[in-house]
């Protein structure tokens, strides 16, 4: 039987996670039923968080791959190396989790070359295989092995979609970035930060995010947050912080910016 999800939240080991809704029930029940999950949602919403937090809450080992567009099959696979004069075999990231249990977590999976979806596709139905033509070895994924993928639909690119006939294999949940109040909360336990200023920077975030997509390409995120509460919890001055952590992150255009500068020097009041 998979490992039962306990309560472990009290655990040092397992990484913050604040839930916004019932992923974790979610995730549990494609643990279980041995179900591949695709999480969808904007850059920096928690989406990697959460998967190292179910995974040390399930106690399995956690294989983090982040996609690009040079990733290719061999990258997850594994390839024959030159070690000390001899050819070995090197597991990549997902066969290891096959071959010895975990979770292989592939983010950003679109950024990924086309030939990865071939070796996903027999992973991802009932067959639960991954055949390695270079070994000639026909893996059976274990019963705590699992495969969960990240991207970010919000992307303009059209070319880099999930095809359907990949999508559709998938248990899927969309993410987005936290209703102020769990925000809040979340800015506050990464970074110590007061409830004042923590507020403040959300209410920003909440303003810059409304722009999204007119003006910016991505929106002001969780991550950003943190990282500008960081910057002020080590006494960077409120202007700084911001410009270093939402604003030139943002975007790289004059106009937008200063209109970014202002946006927020309203809000603050
Ligand atoms: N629900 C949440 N609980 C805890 N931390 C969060 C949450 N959402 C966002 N964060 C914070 O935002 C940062 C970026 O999240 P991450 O998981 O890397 O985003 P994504 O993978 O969606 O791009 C995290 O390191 C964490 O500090
Ligand atoms: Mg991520």
């Amino acid at each position: 039987m998979p490992t039962a999800l306990k309560d472990f939240t009290q655990h040092s080991d397992v990484p913050f996670y604040q839930p916004t809704g019932n992923e974790e029930q979610l995730f549990q029940t494609a643990w279980q039923q041995r179900l591949p999950l695709l999480l969808k949602g904007p850059t920096g919403c928690g989406k990697t968080r959460f998967v190292s937090h179910m995974a040390a809450k399930l106690g399995v080992p956690l294989y983090t791959v982040s996609c690009h567009d040079d990733l290719t099959a061999a990258d997850l696979t594994g390839r024959y190396l030159i070690k000390g004069g001899e050819t070995v075999w090197v597991d990549g990231p997902l066969t290891r989790a096959v071959r010895h249990g975990g979770i292989c977590y592939l983010d950003e999976v679109v950024e990924a070359r086309k030939d990865v979806t071939v070796v996903l596709h027999p992973l991802t139905d009932d067959r639960r295989i991954l055949p390695l033509d270079r070994t000639g070895e026909l893996l059976e994924a274990p019963e705590n092995f699992m495969l969960v993928v990240s991207y970010n639909p919000g992307y303009q690119n059209l070319l880099k979609q999930l095809k359907p006939s990949t999508r559709q294999r998938f248990l899927a949940t969309e993410f987005d970035f936290p209703d102020a109040e769990t925000e809040t909360a979340v800015i506050m336990r990464e970074t110590g930060i007061d409830a004042e200023r923590a507020r403040l920077l959300v209410r920003i975030a909440g303003n810059i995010r409304k722009l999204t997509g007119i003006d910016l390409e991505e929106a002001a995120s969780t991550r950003l947050l943190v990282y500008c509460a960081t910057l002020l919890m080590a006494d960077i001055a409120f202007d700084d912080a911001v410009n270093a952590a939402i604003i030139e992150p943002l975007s790289d255009d004059a106009d937008i910016k200063a209109g970014l500068r202002e946006a927020i020097g309203i809000i603050r009041g």
